[in-house]
């Protein structure tokens, strides 16, 4: 695999202070990854939607100091210093400095904030890092003036991937497809990239209602349960069944053909979760109201003629997905029923979105 054209060969200039602001989305998948090999390499194709509206907005300032071997960093999130957030923070730096040498000669600051309310048990992780990386090229392209914005997406692709796998699909929108698949054309192992073939107008502007079930924290982690997909007895059939579904969906995105689209995601959701509950140890992040929330949708779907559907990440929360045409009834279904089983009824309204944005730094 070709990680060498991401170990920058020439940096001609030398800047003393910079700072740079970027504006990451969240993503949600629609065929899942799960399961993993070193250094962050995917079992499996996945593919997601971009979000609009849960995002982070991060700020890092930089400034050149005496080069030392220790990446030097302050981390900020919402106006508070974050001890406990470093350790993640700092092992990202150590699996990025490689092909990003240059943060040996910066203290950084960093100052994070998250549009979603904090452990809202969306996972932050996606946009968070993405932020980060985007900070870093927008350095990195001060330092060399050569690099084109085709380039400089991929490598923060790249390096948001080696900090959390699905954070390599939250630089761009509103699909990305992140693994290697024969049936797409450009895809990498390495970095998300935009799916490359035309998009039926049905999924435009495609909504996204995350409903926040479970706000606690989650009893397994992300890692952990990809780690469990080694010596899973069912692992190399699903990952082999994901990637079969990935050419589905293709063909489903480009056909637009919504009974298809709502099948395949919502058996992508279930299986995700088998896999969880038939892991060893094995492991429950749906809570009841999961549950709950998925038997009323398909009531009324079946009842309103609806394409209303679901799907999961990991966790107990529940993503309500649905075309925008029927925005005024889902929506008046959630907020007089769906919102009944969510923790202090609280959910979020969001959209497809088209990735990073940069911001002016005050
Ligand atoms: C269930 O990207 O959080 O949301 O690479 O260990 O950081 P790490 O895992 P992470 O896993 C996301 C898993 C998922 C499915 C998906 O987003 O594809």
């Amino acid at each position: 695999m070709n990680t060498a054209q991401f170990i920058p060969k020439i940096l001609s200039e030398k800047i003393a202070k910079a700072s740079f602001t970027w504006q990451t989305p969240s993503n949600i998948a629609l065929v899942k990854y799960w399961g993993k090999s070193n250094p962050q390499i995917p079992k499996n194709a996945s593919i997601s939607f971009t979000l609009n509206n849960c995002h982070t907005i991060t700020r890092i300032d930089f400034s050149r100091k005496e080069r030392t071997t220790e990446v030097a960093f302050d981390l900020f999130f919402e106006g508070k210093e974050k001890e406990e957030f470093k350790p993640k923070i700092a092992d990202f730096f150590k699996r990025v400095q490689e092909y990003c040498p240059y943060i040996f000669d910066y203290k950084m600051t960093i100052n994070s904030e998250n549009s979603f309310p904090h452990s809202s048990g969306i996972a932050s992780s996606a946009s968070g890092l993405s932020a980060i990386a985007m900070c870093l090229m927008s350095l990195e392209q001060e330092l060399n003036s050569d690099l084109t914005q085709e380039f400089v997406n991929k490598k923060a692709s790249f390096l948001a991937r080696l900090g959390s796998g699905s954070a390599s699909r939250s630089i761009e929108g509103p699909l990305v497809v992140w693994g290697n698949h024969p049936e797409i054309e450009g895809s990498s192992d390495l970095f998300g990239i935009q799916f490359p073939y035309k998009v039926h107008s049905v999924f435009e502007n495609y909504q996204d209602a995350i409903l926040l079930v479970d706000k606690g924290e989650k009893q397994v982690s992300s890692t952990i349960g990809h780690n469990l997909m080694h010596n899973h007895p069912y692992a190399e059939n699903r990952f082999q069944q994901a990637n079969e579904n990935l050419s589905k969906m293709s063909k489903i995105l480009q056909e637009g053909n919504l009974k298809d689209f709502i099948s395949l995601v919502e058996s992508e959701a279930l299986t995700l979760h088998a896999m969880m509950l038939t892991s060893n140890p094995y492991f429950i992040l749906m809570k009841p109201n999961t549950l709950e929330i998925i038997n009323k949708i398909w009531e009324f779907r079946a009842s309103k003629n609806s394409n209303i559907c679901f799907t999961l990440d990991a966790g107990a929360n529940v993503h309500v997905l649905y075309p925008a045409n029927e925005k005024e009834t889902v929506n008046e279904f959630i907020e007089n029923e769906l919102a009944n089983y969510c923790q202090k009824k609280q959910y979020i309204y969001d959209s497809v979105g088209f990735g990073a944005k940069k911001h002016n730094t005050k």
